[in-house]
């Protein structure tokens, strides 16, 4: 699914289009195949794309799963850069640019790099390839790794439009994906990158709720999942606002509105508020660090 800043709405691709990214033939490389490459690259093969897979890890026994799945393991990061249209870059922060360094000779304008190393610029990237391929910053949230992830993308400069519409496809295999400004990537990390630990934390909330009132440990959290999944899908098929959404659970004199009362009384709304602002603030520090 691919949402576009502003509109929030999905841009579907059209039956003309869609028909010639599939039976064009693209060829994908991650270096760096831990827990987010991994993901990206298994998200990829197990997908209905029409695309050469590649990947290249330090340790190459980790391949074996993805090479199952019918990924090509290649030798070097740079070998990798020498074969793959779109270069996906995932090893941690700190290694970046000493991999960036070693494969920028095989990089070229017909290339693109796309990084999903967290706080590293569209800037610092553009330095680390010596400005020889157009680059593409991309913050995706741990649910990626079960191919429910959210995706921003922000592209930079000299990336062409077939470019642009293959790597929103490929991304919209792994979840749903966005393009933001590039400003707005400490936002999105304070809101959806740190999300799943504040939904993690209301799932352990009400889970602990559910052993209290004397319900098995392990049912509650099956029934907690399915509680958010369920809620999750309702909200996303729906135009109705939340609060009507809220308001049509709380029956007159019944027992929910007696709980939704007290999460009022708290200030629900307020603390996932200010835990967002709290995260910005802190994302926006480490930026200057
Ligand atoms: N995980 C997330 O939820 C998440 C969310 C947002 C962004 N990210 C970004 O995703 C990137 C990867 O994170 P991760 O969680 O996937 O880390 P990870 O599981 O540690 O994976 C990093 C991988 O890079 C490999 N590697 C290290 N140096 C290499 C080199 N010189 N050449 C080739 N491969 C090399 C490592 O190999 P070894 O097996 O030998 O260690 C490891 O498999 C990070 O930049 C992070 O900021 C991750």
């Amino acid at each position: 699914m691919i949402f576009r800043e502003g509109a929030f709405r999905i841009f579907p691709l059209t039956a003309a289009t869609a028909a010639m990214e599939k039976t064009m033939s693209m060829s994908i490389g991650c270096v760096g195949c831990g827990n987010m490459g991994g993901a990206i690259l298994a998200g990829l093969a197990a997908s209905s794309l029409d695309c050469a897979l590649y990947g290249h890890t330090r340790t190459a026994a980790r391949m074996a799963p993805l090479e199952a799945a019918g990924v090509t393991r290649l030798d070097s990061a740079r070998e990798l850069a020498r074969q793959a249209r779109y270069v996906v870059l995932a090893v941690k922060p700190y290694q970046a640019e000493a991999v960036l360094a070693g494969m920028a000779p095989e990089l070229g304008p017909d290339k693109v790099l796309i990084s999903v190393a967290a706080g590293i610029s569209i800037a610092r990237l553009q330095a680390a390839v010596q400005g020889r391929c157009p680059v593409v910053r991309c913050m995706p949230n741990t649910p990626a790794l079960v191919g429910k992830g959210v995706f921003a993308l922000c592209f930079g400069e000299g990336v062409t439009e077939q470019g642009r519409a293959d790597i929103l496809r490929f991304f919209a295999e792994l979840g749903v994906c966005l393009e933001l400004p590039e400003a707005r990537f400490t936002a999105f990390s304070a809101l959806i990158g740190a999300g799943p630990a504040y939904v993690f934390g209301m799932m352990q909330g009400l889970v602990q709720a559910g052993v209290t009132l004397g319900l098995g440990r392990r049912e509650c959290r099956d029934m907690v999942a399915a509680l958010f999944e369920g809620s999750a899908v309702m909200a996303a098929r729906s135009e109705t606002p939340l609060m009507e959404l809220r308001d049509q659970v709380c029956s007159p004199g019944g027992l929910t509105i007696a709980g939704v009362n007290v999460l009022d009384r708290a200030g629900l709304a307020g603390l996932l508020v200010d835990a967002v602002l709290a995260a910005d603030r802190r994302g926006r520090e480490m930026e200057d660090e």
